[in-house]
């Protein structure tokens, strides 16, 4: 039987770099599932649809084809990594996030991907509606001020603009919305542990982890 590892928690709680560096140390396969809802938001925005429109974003994710390596995301066989970290997906995410038959497709795939190989993936949904029978849950959290400072250091790292302000709004509204979305909302699974990263390096927090999974 393969495993899985879960990570789920808010933006800014370290669960991509968290979730690769363990996939590195396990040897399994990584998964960011949020990057596959950035990819479905990039195609809706350059064919100019609307986001609110359930029967075409539905049509949209059912044609589109992912393929994902450790550190590269391809949509319909295009280099799209950086592109899906631009601001205007991230916030329009939100909105792809909350459709159902996008939800329904992207779910689908997860499931698929995760067939045959052990896997660690990332997500807001991963240990509560994707993977339920997951071996290990975990549910990384952090405070607002920090999450949105780790924020920060991505975006002037990839040379993008705006203030600690900024940053720390668009965290909360995209909060907000995942937690009070009525399709699986952002929360932890009843078996998940949880794990506040505030005041912990990310290497502390992937020796944690490893530590559980590896029963050390
Ligand atoms: O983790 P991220 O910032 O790359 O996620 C992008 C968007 O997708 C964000 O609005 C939350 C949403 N998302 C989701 O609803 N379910 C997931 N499993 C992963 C991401």
């Amino acid at each position: 039987m393969r495993r899985v590892v879960t990570i789920d928690g808010p933006a800014g709680a370290g669960k991509s770099t968290v979730a690769r560096k363990l996939a590195q140390r396990l040897g399994w396969k990584f998964l960011d599932t949020g990057a596959l809802y950035r990819s479905v938001t990039l195609a809706a925005l350059r064919r100019g649809i609307d986001l609110s429109d359930q029967a075409q974003l539905e049509l949209l994710a059912d044609g589109l084809d992912f393929q994902l390596t450790p550190d590269r995301v391809f949509l319909d066989g295009e280099d799209v990594t950086d592109a899906i970290r631009s601001p205007e997906v991230s916030s329009a995410a939100r909105l792809v996030a909350d459709s159902p038959g996008v939800r329904r497709r992207l779910t689908a795939w997860q499931r698929e991907f995760a067939r045959e190989e052990d896997l660690v993936t990332e997500g807001r949904d991963q240990g509560t509606i994707v993977f339920p029978e997951a071996s290990f849950k975990f549910y990384l959290t952090a405070s607002a001020d920090e999450r949105a400072r780790r924020r920060l250091r991505d975006h002037q790292a990839r040379g993008q603009l705006g203030s600690f302000e900024d940053v720390l709004a668009s965290q909360q509204a995209r909060d907000r919305s995942d937690r009070e979305r009525a399709i699986a909302p952002l929360q932890p699974a009843a078996d998940a542990e949880i794990l506040d990263t505030t005041d912990l390096t990310v290497d502390q927090v992937v020796e944690a982890l490893a530590t559980r999974i590896l029963g050390r």
